[in-house]
């Protein structure tokens, strides 16, 4: 008996935990806690959904119950018409409502949240890469004016138009609190819009099993007031700012030194590595190695020096930096905001 009471605890913690989890306030990653319309919509439909079949739960729970009662010490069956009647309306007629009026509502709101962005939606390329993301912002007419990584910055109550691909395998962009998920395949470019409602941060996440460090191929989407987008944007279009004090010079002499350049742009500088995450803004993201760790010095000189250390598999090799000129290099690429 005490035994049965602990798993019966056990049970109601484990429950209670699971709906914790799934009532997400803002900023937790979760299509129940919508950030945008279109997320709304979506977050609707499975409520509905939810609700059908909690419906269909309890009524055939129901059944069940009134079943029992019926067939007790004196048992007082249906009679072969009410029989034939139950299976008929509980096993084909309800199934034949039900399952077609969810499959088209389904259906049509894919059509509707995925349908063409407007006109002046803000225009964004997203490529995928084993494991991380590139990011580019278009002009009105299509030009690529500023780059970012890992962190997609998004004005808020401007409709974004994502334009995803991929250089390599198929990945997946899914931001649960904006919208759902759009495969990244090769060869194609696939389109994803959405608006977000208010200012915050949104964790992403691929959904595309891609290899080894799938799991860890987060980002983060950043949604600001229009005048704070508009003065990130202005920022990430400018070259990497000359460094000004002698350790700042140091760190840039490291970097220009190292293998960094082979594989990693610093805009106006000759290192135009594309193979990458770009740079020239490291020191202003929150994350180091796409959502793996914070970024801190300490994360920062860990993922220098021993990157597979932190994200094994992932595509970047061990930095041979001496102590010596750790310091300066891990400043300088903190002073890239
Ligand atoms: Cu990229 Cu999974």
């Amino acid at each position: 008996m005490h035994h049965l009471h602990g798993t019966a605890r056990g049970g109601a913690a484990l429950l209670a935990g699971l709906l914790l989890a799934g009532c997400g306030g803002p900023g937790l990653q979760s299509a129940l806690s919508p950030g945008s319309p279109q997320a709304e919509r979506l977050a609707g439909l499975s409520w509905g959904m939810f609700a059908v079949a909690a419906l269909i739960l309890v009524g055939t729970l129901s059944a069940l119950v009134v079943a029992l009662w019926r067939g007790g010490d004196s048992p007082r069956p249906l009679t072969p018409a009410g029989q034939r009647w139950l299976v008929i309306a509980g096993g084909l007629l309800l199934p034949a409502i039900v399952l077609p009026v969810l499959i088209v509502s389904s259906f049509q709101l894919s059509r509707s949240v995925l349908g063409a962005p407007p006109p002046d939606a803000l225009a964004i390329d997203v490529i995928g890469h084993q494991f991380w993301w590139e990011i580019h912002y278009q002009d009105r007419d299509g030009q690529r004016i500023a780059t970012a990584a890992n962190e997609l910055h998004v004005p808020v109550g401007r409709p974004v138009r994502l334009q995803l691909s991929t250089r390599d395998v198929i990945h997946s962009f899914w931001v649960p609190n904006l919208h759902g998920k759009m495969d990244m395949v090769p060869g194609q470019v696939n389109l994803l819009s959405f608006e977000a409602r208010e200012p915050g941060i949104y964790r992403g996440q691929c959904a595309e099993y891609c290899g080894v460090q799938h799991s860890l191929m987060a980002f983060l989407v950043v949604a600001q007031p229009r005048a704070e987008f508009d003065a990130w944007l202005e920022r990430q279009r400018q070259p990497a700012a000359s460094p000004a004090t002698p350790v700042l010079q140091e760190g840039f002499r490291v970097f220009m030194g190292s293998r960094c350049p082979e594989c990693h742009t610093l805009r106006g500088t000759r290192a135009d590595g594309k193979h990458g995450p770009d740079l020239t803004r490291l020191g202003s993201r929150r994350t180091l190695g796409a959502g793996t760790v914070p970024n801190t010095r300490g994360h920062l000189a860990g993922w220098i020096l021993d990157p597979q250390g932190v994200k094994p598999g992932n595509q970047m090799p061990p930095i041979d930096v001496g102590p010596e000129d750790l310091p300066a290099l891990l400043a300088y690429l903190e002073s890239l905001k």
